[in-house]
């Protein structure tokens, strides 16, 4: 058993100090880890010294329920100017005439919109899980729990993209209320504007998921959702969009009852406090990426598309070669040859390359221990300064576990000896009070 975990009351202090010590350590060990490390889970980021600033600011201990401006509590006079300011610049990022900053994370955003327009009587069509969508959109997660299940489009696998024909064929057969698209392994846009047509004669909501590029999008990257027929997208606001965790939701609402439905699904209807110190810091991430952001998403997308040349000279089977491998962050890699996408994932992890075991297509959800595909996000290491060049190494360093299968200690050391160089966090203000940011980053 561990020490301090049986206490006597006369020790309590002590064993509590023990606890408290060994919280800090941990923390300690993980940023230094991460500081030596290649970060490349495609769904992570950093933040900027500013927006950790805001993390760590006295809006943490407060409640601001209900509307700005009319909330049940007082002391929000400062609260209320920043989430004002928050929504101005979320809605002018995206070009929307409603955004709702709340949210604590993606899902919560999924949540909010199924509160406000899903229900046990309601249809909805969506990606399947095995084709790279978010658990929340599955039966089993968000979507199942609102009572609904969704009938999912059919994929094309060599395109790693919806089944143009048989998707329209889906849509005008379940004739559905919501048409939800957008998934956890991104690589390529879905055909919104050829569907467009389909949506109108249908009638259906369109509901992007925009987790994963959130970041792109705001660039003007990747795909233009909203003028492409959707009318609500959700996402997370730390993957490509570098931020704190949270979640938004924009929309063009069709008249005011959609947008009280809308607001009312995030609150009362699925959260009650909203977490002030991640508003404040959502908004410096939005200024940052106005400055920023455009330059950042081509060179996010330059390194993915980099990365997945160079790991497919060297012999690994990065998904859609014909097509660039992406348009992204994102590279889907099938890995069954080389010992399966668990068994790597943790071989990189010794090595102190950080990635994860994916699902590819073909894999059924029961194989999600030990499924055929690795994913790796190029936006962390884009944050950290690296360029299409130093994605070679980066491969290099792949290849020597994933095909040479070499010890991944000794591999560990050109791994730390490489992050040297990109300590610095790029793409952002410089700034932030000095030791309340940054540890390692
Ligand atoms: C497509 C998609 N939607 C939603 C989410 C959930 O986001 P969060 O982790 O912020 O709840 C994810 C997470 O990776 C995702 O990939």
């Amino acid at each position: 058993m561990e020490p301090g975990i049986i206490l006597k009351w006369d020790n309590k202090e002590v064993c509590m100090r023990k606890h408290i010590d060994f919280i800090r350590t941990q923390s300690k060990k993980h940023t230094k880890w991460f500081s030596n490390s290649l970060p490349m889970i495609a769904s992570e980021n950093i933040i900027s010294p500013l927006a950790r600033e805001m993390m760590l600011s006295d809006f943490q201990d407060k409640y601001a329920e209900g509307p700005v401006g009319d909330r049940y509590y007082e002391g929000n006079e400062y609260v209320d100017n920043v989430e004002r300011r928050v929504k101005k610049l979320a809605r002018e990022t995206f070009d929307v005439d409603y955004a709702d900053v709340r949210p604590l994370s993606g899902t919560n955003a999924n949540q909010a919109v199924l509160m406000a327009l899903g229900g046990p009587n309601k249809k909805i069509t969506a990606p399947d899980v095995s084709d790279g969508a978010h658990i929340s959109s599955a039966k089993f997660g968000s979507v199942g729990f609102r009572g609904m299940e969704p009938e999912t489009y059919p994929f094309d696998v060599d395109e790693m993209n919806l089944d143009i024909e048989g998707t329209k064929k889906l849509i005008r057969k379940e004739r559905p209320d919501i048409a939800l698209f957008g998934r956890s392994v991104f690589l390529f846009p879905p055909p919104l504007d050829e569907l467009k047509d389909v949506f109108e004669e249908v009638g259906c909501k369109v509901w992007y998921d925009g987790a994963h590029v959130l970041g792109l999008i705001a660039a003007g990257k990747f795909q233009k959702p909203m003028e492409e027929g959707v009318d609500i997208m959700t996402g997370s606001t730390h993957k490509t969009l570098p931020g704190p965790q949270k979640g938004v939701v924009l929309a063009n609402p069709a008249n005011e009852e959609e947008k009280e439905k809308l607001s009312a699904g995030v609150f009362p209807g699925v959260l009650s406090n909203h977490h002030m110190h991640s508003v404040a810091a959502l908004g410096i991430t939005l200024a940052e990426q106005r400055k920023f952001g455009e330059k950042y998403a081509e060179q996010i997308i330059k390194n993915a598309k980099a990365l997945g040349q160079a790991l497919y000279e060297r012999g690994i089977d990065v998904l859609c070669e014909h097509k660039g491998f992406t348009e992204s962050h994102t590279l889907a890699v099938d890995v069954q040859e080389h010992g399966g996408g668990g068994t790597l994932a943790e071989a990189l992890e010794e090595a102190n390359i950080i990635a994860n075991k994916n699902l590819m297509p073909w894999d059924d959800v029961e194989s999600a221990k030990e499924p055929s595909g690795l994913r790796f996000g190029s936006q962390a290491l884009t944050r950290l300064g690296m360029k299409e060049g130093h994605m070679e190494e980066v491969a290099e360093l792949i290849e020597r576990v994933v095909v040479n299968r070499e010890k991944p200690v000794k591999i560990k050391e050109d791994v730390k000896a490489l992050r040297e160089d990109f300590q610095e966090i790029h793409y952002c203000f410089d700034g932030g009070e000095k030791g309340l940011h940054g540890m390692g980053y």
